[in-house]
């Protein structure tokens, strides 16, 4: 921070109403009161109040960093047609008893007595297993969409050239994404979910806001963010061989993305007041109680005719929603070294760092930020490399 007046007296904290629209984040029926209702519309608008912006400056590699990335996404693109075998057959029922096996899900020594699950046998939770994971990739799949909104909104509204050219190539990577995980749901899945109500109004914050650097904190940091750890996650769960080479594409372009966001972000934010700051310290923290209160999957529950509250507390999610859930935590494994790079957590005396400590995540400051870590996950340049290595 380059500010000379570090007086967090001088700045308006908002209160918790203000920023969530609510007084306790946790409330968990305030949370599930939320719900869609636009669910068999087939388009839907949202202004975006952001002026286009040329820029007269093309000097390319003014910003280097910003630069290397767009001449690597250039180089690193891959066809989601080609590269992906979807001669593979994909047997979700066996999915399902695989992650079962793999003890994901609720243990056999579970005590369901007086629970909705009483009287379930196999075949509910078979059907359950199926259905979380048609919801779980219907999720995947309309936050691709924003992404690709966003993206290419950033193309319009960011001043710099250098940007510009890199968010371009992120467009295309995100019309990838939309394609694979639409084509895995219709050809591989049994059955679409419309998006969860907390993502749409996550994804309508980010959109609506006239801010350039919004987009960015909202889509690159924090739902690209969240997406590349769940990616994560799954990769390293899934029986599935299609899933898996297609979630390892997809998070070597999601790693680009999210250094996209810190690289642009580190720059534009040394040059904000501590007032500036934490309006965007309190944009992380709403982005990130959104994000959190989408994976209750209560429209799953819903479609199993369960009652969701009752469902919620099996799953050892109280009242009062605290996210202790080292599973759920990990979520947040990219996020929160992101944000400390980018000064977020310790600007206006620790304000979001106070508020992540609520949510159980601060214990991933120091792990590694993705200013850096696309190199690394490059797997089609591995791919490229090991090919060659075979042919010489
Ligand atoms: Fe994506
Ligand atoms: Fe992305």
């Amino acid at each position: 921070m380059t500010t000379t007046d570090p007086t967090p007296d001088a700045v308006e904290m908002a209160s918790m109403q203000e920023i969530i629209g609510r007084a306790d984040a946790n409330d968990l029926a305030e949370i599930l009161a939320i719900s869609n209702t636009d669910v068999h519309a087939t388009i839907r608008a949202v202004a975006d109040n952001a002026d286009a912006i040329f820029t007269w400056n093309y000097t390319k590699g003014e910003r280097k960093p910003l630069d290397k990335l767009y001449e690597k996404a250039k180089t690193s693109q891959w066809n989601g047609q080609t590269d992906l075998d979807w001669s593979i057959d994909v047997d979700q029922e066996q999915v399902v008893a695989a992650n079962a096996a793999a003890g994901l899900g609720i243990g056999e020594d579970t005590d369901l007595s007086g629970t909705p699950f009483e009287k379930w046998g196999d075949k509910e939770w078979i059907e359950l297993g199926v259905e979380s994971q048609n919801w779980m990739l219907s999720q995947f799949l309309h936050g691709e969409q924003g992404a690709l909104l966003c993206t290419a909104k950033i193309v319009e509204t960011v001043p710099w050239i250098d940007a510009k050219y890199y968010a371009a190539t992120q467009v295309m990577d995100e019309a990838r994404h939309v394609e694979v995980f639409a084509q895995y749901l219709d050809t591989k899945l049994s059955g679409h979910y419309p998006i969860n109500a907390h993502l749409k109004a996550l994804l309508d914050d980010i959109i609506n806001d006239s801010r350039w650097d919004m987009t960015y904190l909202g889509m690159q940091i924090m739902v690209e963010g969240l997406a590349l750890a769940a990616f994560g996650m799954a990769f390293q769960t899934t029986p599935d061989p299609l899933l898996k080479q297609l979630l390892r594409y997809v998070m070597s372009d999601e790693a680009r993305h999210v250094a996209f966001g810190v690289l642009s972000l580190k720059e534009f934010y040394d040059g904000l007041s501590d007032a500036e700051m934490l309006e965007r310290q309190e944009f992380a923290f709403e982005a990130a109680i959104r994000m959190r209160n989408r994976f209750l999957q209560q429209e799953v529950w819903d479609r199993m005719g369960v009652d969701v509250k009752k469902a919620l507390k099996l799953f050892d999610v109280p009242d009062e929603v605290k996210n202790q859930d080292p599973f759920q935590q990990l979520l947040f494994s990219k996020i929160v070294p992101n944000c400390k790079k980018l000064g977020l957590l310790d600007a206006n005396d620790g304000w979001l760092r106070q508020r992540f400590d609520t949510l159980g995540v601060t214990q991933f400051e120091d792990w590694v930020d993705t200013g850096e870590e696309y190199e690394l996950l490059d797997e089609v340049a591995k791919d490229r490399a090991a090919a060659e290595a075979e042919s010489a």
